[in-house]
């Protein structure tokens, strides 16, 4: 009898853990979607704002300027680590680690296959320490996006984008192709189980 109310309080204890756990990265991954979201929201807002008063070459310019530090403003006020990757990066800084490139060349292949592509979520460890990780497909969904990454760029739009990014491989996109992602990254804190 004594073994069995053990082992129904170890496995109370399990359930328990697990549950902890459950609603721990529940929480994370809402605050990985809310920065993803923001992200998206207020650069299209600002690109959209910018296109409107001077069309592409203005656009570009401004989102040459503030896409990475609203980028990070952002993760800072949501107390994240995020940024935007591409397989065909126009900053160097988007360029994607070993595990982003993963998740990006699975994505390129369900894409062509057809499938629906879901944003991924996992806890990994690196240099020592526990990350959790999440990343979310940016498509090229509107015709606003082929003006700075489609196949007819204009001239002028062109030679912004050639000075200010040598190295630029972010062009020759078709409308509902797969263009990047967001990339989130929040370190594990201790939480009660752990203590
Ligand atoms: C007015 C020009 C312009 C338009 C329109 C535009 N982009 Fe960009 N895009 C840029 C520039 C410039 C960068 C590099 C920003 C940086 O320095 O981080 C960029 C970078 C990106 C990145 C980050 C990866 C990389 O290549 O460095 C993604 C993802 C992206 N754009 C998606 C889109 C999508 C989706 C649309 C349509 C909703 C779009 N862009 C419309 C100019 C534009």
């Amino acid at each position: 009898m004594k073994r069995l109310g053990l082992f129904i309080g170890l496995l109370g204890l399990l359930l328990s853990l697990s549950i902890g756990q459950q609603t721990q990265d529940e929480a994370l991954l809402q605050r990985a979607r809310a920065a993803s979201d923001a992200v998206l929201t207020q650069l299209l807002a600002r690109l959209n704002q910018e296109y409107q008063q001077g069309g592409a070459e203005r656009g570009v310019q401004v989102c040459a300027q503030v896409a990475q530090s609203l980028t990070q403003q952002i993760g800072r006020e949501q107390g994240v680590n995020i940024r935007r990757v591409s397989l065909k990066n126009r900053n160097p800084r988007n360029a994607p680690d070993a595990w982003e490139r993963r998740v990006l060349q699975q994505w390129e292949r369900d894409h062509k296959a057809g499938k629906e592509l879901k944003e991924v979520a996992e806890w990994r460890t690196e240099r020592g320490q526990r990350v959790y990780r999440y990343m979310r497909p940016i498509m090229v969904a509107m015709p606003l996006c082929l003006e700075c990454h489609g196949t007819q760029i204009k001239p002028e739009v062109r030679r912004v984008i050639r000075e200010r990014y040598p190295n630029d491989k972010a062009i020759n996109y078709q409308q509902g192709d797969l263009r990047g992602a967001f990339s989130v990254k929040i370190n594990s804190q201790p939480t009660e189980v752990q203590r």
